[in-house]
Formats: C-alpha cells, sequence, structure tokens
C-alpha cells in the first residue's frame, strides 16, 4: 500500500529535497507551506499543496482530517537563531505554538508518527562539543528554546495519546533549494547571495568559529526509516568534519572562482554566538546507518549552480519586536 506523508515546510530546504525523495521512492506526498521562508519554484511536480500557514488551527486540522496522512514530517519554522532574540513573539508563535497545532491535528486524526525536526541549538553553550544526545539541553535563545519545548511536547502527547515521533537535531545543512536571500542565517547561503550581488563577502568577528556543514542528501536515508522504526528517540545528524568559517570561506572562494566571481571578503563585528557547535552522530550512525560523506566543494558548486538559475529576489527583511543592542548590520533596518 502506498503511504502517505504531510510534509510542513515543503517549499524550504528540507521539504523540497525530502519531497524530491519520497516521490522518487512512490510516496503521495501531500505539501503544507505559507511561502514566508520558501519558494512556489521550489515545489517539484507531483506534490497536492496547500498554501496555508500552520499557525491557522482551523485550515491545518482541515487538511489533516481530508488527506489523512500516514505520517507528517513538521519541517515548518522560522530557522533564524541568533534573529530569535528580536522577535521573540514570532519566533514562538511560528515555531511553537503552530507546532502545537500540528501535533493536534495528528492526534486527532491518528496521524502514525510525527518526525519533527529540532536543532543543535538546544544544547546551548554550557558543553564542550561535540554534543551528544545524552546531554540535557540548555538553550541559550528563544528559537532553541522553541525548538526544545516541542520535544517536550512530543514526548509528553506519546505518553498521553500514544502518539509517535523521532525527532532530529541537526545542524549547519545546507544544498539547493535554500534560501538565499535571508540575511539572518545560512552562512553559505548569504555569501552565494552576496556573491551574485556583487557585494563583498562577509564574516561576523575573527571568523574562527568552527562549523561543520552537511550536504542534505545524507538526510533522506535516515528520514524515511525514521517513519517505519526507531520511535520515540533523538538524532544529532550532521557532518563530522568540522571547519572555521575562515576555512569554509577559502572553499566558497575556490567555487566561486571556477564560477567567474572573484568576490573580497570583510570582517563584521562579532555575533554572540558559540564559538565552537557540532554534535556527534555516533548514536544515529548506528542505529540508522546515517553515513554523512558531505564534500562541501561539491555541494557548494552545486548550490551556485543552481542559484544562478534563481529569478532575482529581493533580500528578506523582518519587522523587529526588540532594537535594543541590536548588531550593526541589522540596525540599518530601524
Ligand atoms: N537547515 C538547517 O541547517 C537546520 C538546522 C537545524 C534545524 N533545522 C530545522 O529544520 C527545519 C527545516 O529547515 P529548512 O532549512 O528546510 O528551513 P527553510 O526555511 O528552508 O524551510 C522552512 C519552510 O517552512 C515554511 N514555513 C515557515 N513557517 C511556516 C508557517 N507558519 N506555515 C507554513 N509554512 C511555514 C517556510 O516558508 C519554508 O518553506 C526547520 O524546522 C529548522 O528549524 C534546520
Amino acid at each position: 500500500m502506498t503511504n502517505k506523508v504531510l510534509i510542513t515546510g515543503i517549499a524550504g530546504l528540507f521539504g523540497s529535497n525530502i519531497s524530491r525523495y519520497l516521490l522518487m521512492k512512490n510516496y503521495i506526498v501531500i505539501g503544507v507551506d505559507n511561502f514566508s521562508g520558501g519558494y512556489r519554484e521550489n515545489i517539484a511536480d507531483g506534490i497536492i499543496l496547500y498554501d496555508v500557514d500552520i499557525k491557522d488551527y482551523n485550515l491545518f486540522n482541515q487538511i489533516v482530517k481530508k488527506e489523512k496522512p500516514d505520517y507528517i514530517l513538521h519541517f515548518a519554522a522560522y530557522a533564524a537563531e541568533g534573529l530569535s532574540h528580536y522577535i521573540r513573539n514570532h519566533n514562538y508563535s511560528n515555531n511553537l505554538v503552530a507546532t502545537s497545532n500540528v501535533i493536534n491535528a495528528a492526534i486527532n486524526y491518528d496521524v502514525k508518527k510525527i518526525i519533527f525536526t529540532s536543532s543543535m541549538a538546544v544544547y546551548g553553550e554550557k558543553y564542550n562539543p561535540p554534543f551528544t544526545e545524552q546531554m540535557i539541553p540548555m538553550p541559550i535563545d528563544p528559537y532553541g528554546i522553541a525548538k526544545y519545548a516541542s520535544e517536550l511536547d512530543l514526548l509528553q502527547a506519546k505518553e498521553h495519546f500514544g502518539l509517535d515521533y523521532s525527532i532530529i537535531r541537526p545542524h549547519n545543512v545546507i544544498g539547493k533549494y535554500q534560501n538565499i536571500w535571508d540575511k539572518y542565517r545560512n552562512v553559505i547561503g548569504i555569501w552565494i547571495r552576496q556573491m551574485l550581488d556583487g557585494q563583498p563577502l562577509t564574516i561576523y568577528g575573527d571568523g574562527l568559529q568552527k562549523r561543520a556543514f552537511s550536504d542534505i542528501y545524507y538526510y533522506c536515508e535516515p528520514i524515511e526509516k525514521l517513519l517505519y522504526d526507531f520511535g520515540g528517540e533523538i538524532y544529532n545528524l550532521g557532518s563530522d568534519y568540522n571547519i572555521t568559517i575562515k576555512e569554509a570561506m577559502n572553499i566558497f572562494r575556490k567555487c566561486a572562482l571556477n564560477f567567474g566571481y572573484n568576490t573580497e571578503v570583510v570582517f563584521l563585528e562579532e555575533r554572540r554566538e558559540a564559538k565552537y557547535a557540532y554534535s556527534s552522530q555516533e548514536k544515529a550512525k548506528s542505529m540508522l546507518g546515517f553515513n554523512d560523506n558531505t564534500d562541501l566543494e561539491k555541494i557548494i558548486s552545486e548550490m551556485i549552480e543552481w542559484a544562478i538559475k534563481q529569478p532575482k529576489r529581493t533580500v528578506k527583511k523582518m519587522k523587529y519586536e526588540i532594537y535594543k543592542n541590536i548588531y550593526s548590520y541589522w540596525k540599518e533596518e530601524l
């Protein structure tokens, strides 16, 4: 029997890539997105699409009631961790309260399982990386708090109603269909947009922050496995290969040069962010057979090739709720 999967955030990085994989494997895919962060051009043929905001409790319930999906992949969120301090209300309503709508509908209409994309942001800065799933989360920003609260809510939905779930905590995932017009997140995406717009490439602080970037391609199989097994568990997913932002910039500039772009680099005011942030994937490796073999040069080149063909778009501007202590490079919007 063909399985029906409902994906929230279908137009984003995860939604666009995972939906293509599932369509290829003959799943029926229902997609929901309000296009606040993803684009219609990202939607694959064959998807039953609802242009709906998941914050709308009634509309989302109606979709789940009508479509009766077997599984929900809940990817929709606004994932701007650093900015979340300045948009607390939007962050909690879009990332936490909206998640409660998804969980309610899943319970009401007997969805077999929810896969929830949490984030490495839940670990905060209390621990030294690599972060492991045994560490008790201590998030340091509203984005991480919303993700952790959603995790706890899923745990209680399972205890109380038997709704099965799997939680993944990814970090620094990149690939085609990523929003490159959002200056508040995704360093590789920001550099591609700056390069195409003829602007200098920016680095926050000294560039010695360490991150591990991973190609979304390596998430497809493990996420499909999670539909059927390994419920009630949390898995870090990411690359083991961590590098400094400066090193990532060197790789990026090499790729950019191959496309004829030789763009200068400027250093901006330091951000309040974890200097070293990456996780251990041992649990996902042993349980899910997760095997991230990201080739950064290859995936950046694929992203540039894709980005060159995209329509010209304006850079996203968010309405700030708090103006205090806002970084100089975001101040221009006051
Ligand atoms: N990409 C990463 O590195 C990363 C890392 C950790 C966690 N995550 C989490 O994974 C999930 C997917 O991330 P992504 O990179 O694909 O993000 P993305 O921004 O590319 O995609 C999110 C999609 O959700 C949609 N959306 C947002 N709010 C919505 C709402 N209220 N109603 C309907 N649609 C809405 C957006 O329009 C967008 O298409 C998110 O929950 C994110 O927090 C991503």
